[in-house]
């Protein structure tokens, strides 16, 4: 008899799908990267290509107080997302590679907005399933084991305290120890983001929450990659 998992991904040509969402900075981008090493697979940011959508919104829709949907989205034809040579894939913007301006402070400062357009939303998400066609993929994002993936073989919701991921995120950052005022203002704008990003940040009943405060990120990486491995030895 054919598993419900296999008949399940018959759209996606069999191909495999593991799902990790979560809150800003909870280390989704760099722990799926890892992931997708590991297992064979071609790690996707579905954030990466919001980014991308608001960056080409910077440069062709006008000023941002006057964006509307439909502006954005003809924004967004300008942007490709091709396999690169390592296990990801790169983003392109009107025939440039684009990964460098994509974390740049005034793409951060205007992608919630981007983000909650409906149909960038559905731009975006058709992309990520056209990739998993192709491709085994570890997809990082907020809804893409509710929205993108409902049918993914592993779900992932990866949470971390505030104050633990705006550590992480300023060690990155300024290469040192932060101190605890720096920490503090981060903190802050990490709760504004996580507020800004709540309707769309979704956990999926089936998903394995994975509370990361306590982890190294070689720790995470190992949980997933066993849980992925016994899921595709139970079919
Ligand atoms: O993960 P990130 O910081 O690169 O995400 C950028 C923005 O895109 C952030 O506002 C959340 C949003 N996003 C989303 O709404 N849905 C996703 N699947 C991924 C990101």
């Amino acid at each position: 008899m054919t598993s419900l998992a296999s008949l399940d991904r018959t759209w996606r040509n069999g191909h495999r799908v593991v799902a990790i969402d979560g809150p800003a900075a909870s280390g989704k981008s760099s722990t799926a990267q890892w992931v997708a090493q590991d297992l064979g697979y071609r790690h996707v940011d579905s954030g990466a290509l919001y980014r991308a959508v608001t960056a080409a919104a910077l440069r062709w829709a006008g000023p941002p107080a006057n964006w509307d949907p439909s502006t954005v989205l003809d924004c967004a034809q300008r942007v490709t997302l091709a396999p690169n040579e390592g296990t990801s894939f790169d983003v392109w913007i009107d025939g440039h590679e684009a990964s460098e301006e994509l974390r740049s402070p005034e793409v951060t400062s205007h992608v919630a907005v981007v983000a909650q357009m409906q149909v960038v939303r559905s731009w975006v998400n058709s992309r990520v399933r056209e990739v998993a066609t192709r491709f085994d993929v570890v997809v990082d994002g907020r809804d893409m084991g509710t929205a993108v993936f409902p049918d993914a073989e592993l779900k992932i919701f990866l949470i971390a305290d505030p104050w633990e991921r705006a550590r992480r995120r300023l060690l990155q950052r300024v290469q040192r120890r932060p101190t605890d005022a720096e920490i503090a203002a981060e903190t802050e704008l990490l709760v504004r983001r996580d507020a800004a990003d709540a309707t769309q940040t979704v956990q999926a009943r089936d998903a394995i929450l994975i509370d990361t405060s306590a982890l190294t990120q070689e720790e995470q990486v190992g949980r997933i990659v066993a849980l992925a491995r016994a899921s595709a030895a139970g079919e």
